[in-house]
């Protein structure tokens, strides 16, 4: 008989944990954030601590296999205690990775700070080159935001993160104009440019009434211009990453829309308030580790709920492709973990 194989894209290692610190953001960018309402969130004592996240990494969820981490918000910037807490995790013998997305407003003041205390990779929102767009998108009706996130990302390159990745979500009529001038960035920098389709999440009424641009016609437009070759980039995840021919850059495509690559997960999140979710889309079998630890319920009987998890996830994996729809979701990715 033959023996059944099970090819490793159909049932990946899920090492990848993304760790929301804070579900606030001093940003309210038009994707993200529901239109008309106002967000609820979490009060203080519903965070886990600095000690049960590090208690749940240690005892928990690196037994389980978690080893690559990545740190999230709402802002994780905004999470006092910041550069202490990425030290802590650093330090963990196991840590083999660890990164951040952040949207760089404390960036320029916190760059230095957070290389010292470990961490290396970053990827920064960036969905505009114009300050007037960027401030549009990003809700702010102030004093310009964009000089200081443009600062924080220099800043980043200059103290040394590498690779440095900016993230575009790219909307049809608000900023898909820009798509060749932040594809020209990777040109003569070592970043790494990563266009992102539009999902109906956070605010799906934006979504439908703008629809979203395919990574196939991205790429198109930027082959046209300059042609495009495939490359590679650390930790490119669900990225197919190519590069403007001797580009110091590169650029990724994340197509979670017109690619389902829910089959080739590798990740769970761990929600400020203690939530471990096996999928972005789909909240069965979630686990409440706060209240489990709080309650004093024992870590071994923690472990074994967590590889329990991970043994369902395959078949919880949303798979929008095969469900036909991406269902709008009811929470944000300041909520979940961006
Ligand atoms: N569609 C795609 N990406 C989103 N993000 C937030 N909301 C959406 C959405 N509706 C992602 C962006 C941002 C990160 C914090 O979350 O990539 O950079
Ligand atoms: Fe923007 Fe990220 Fe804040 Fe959402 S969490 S509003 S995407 S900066």
């Amino acid at each position: 008989m033959n023996p059944i194989v099970t090819p490793a894209a159909v049932n990946p290692t899920v090492d990848y944990l993304r760790i929301s610190l804070i579900d606030r953001c001093n940003f309210r960018c038009q994707y993200c954030m529901p239109e008309g309402e106002e967000l609820t969130y979490l009060q203080q004592q519903a965070y886990l601590t600095n000690a049960e996240l590090l208690t749940l990494l240690q005892e928990v969820l690196i037994p389980c296999g978690f080893t690559r981490f990545r740190l999230t918000g709402g802002e994780p910037l905004l999470r006092s205690g910041i550069v202490d807490l990425v030290q802590s995790i650093a330090a963990l013998p196991q840590t083999k990775d660890l990164a951040m997305t952040t949207n760089a407003f404390r960036l320029a003041e916190l760059a230095q700070d957070l290389y010292d205390a470990g961490l290396r990779r970053i990827n920064i929102s960036l969905d505009s080159l114009e300050p007037e767009t960027f401030d549009r998108i990003i809700g702010n009706r102030g004093r310009s935001r964009w000089q200081q996130v443009w600062q924080g990302i220099q800043v980043a390159h200059q103290v040394g993160f590498d690779p440095l990745k900016l993230n575009v979500v790219v909307i049809p009529g608000v900023n898909d104009h820009e798509v060749l001038d932040l594809a020209a960035l990777t040109i003569d920098r070592q970043w790494h440019v990563r266009f992102i389709e539009f999902m109906p999440i956070g605010n799906a009424g934006l979504f439908d009434r703008k629809g979203w641009v395919d990574s196939a016609t991205l790429r198109q437009q930027i082959r046209d211009r300059w042609g495009l070759t495939e490359a590679q980039v650390k930790g490119n995840g669900p990225a197919d990453v190519f590069q403007i021919p001797g580009a110091k850059g590169t650029l990724g495509f994340i197509s979670q829309m017109s690619e389902c690559f829910c089959d080739r997960c590798n990740r769970m999140r761990l929600s400020a308030d203690g939530w471990l979710r096996p999928c972005l889309l789909n909240e069965t079998g979630q686990l409440d580790l706060k209240t489990a630890l709080r309650s004093g319920e024992s870590l071994a009987e923690l472990r074994t709920r967590v590889k329990a998890l991970l043994t369902a996830k395959p078949a919880i994996n949303f798979k929008m492709r095969e469900s036909g729809t991406t269902g709008a979701y009811a929470r944000t990715m300041s909520q979940i973990g961006g």
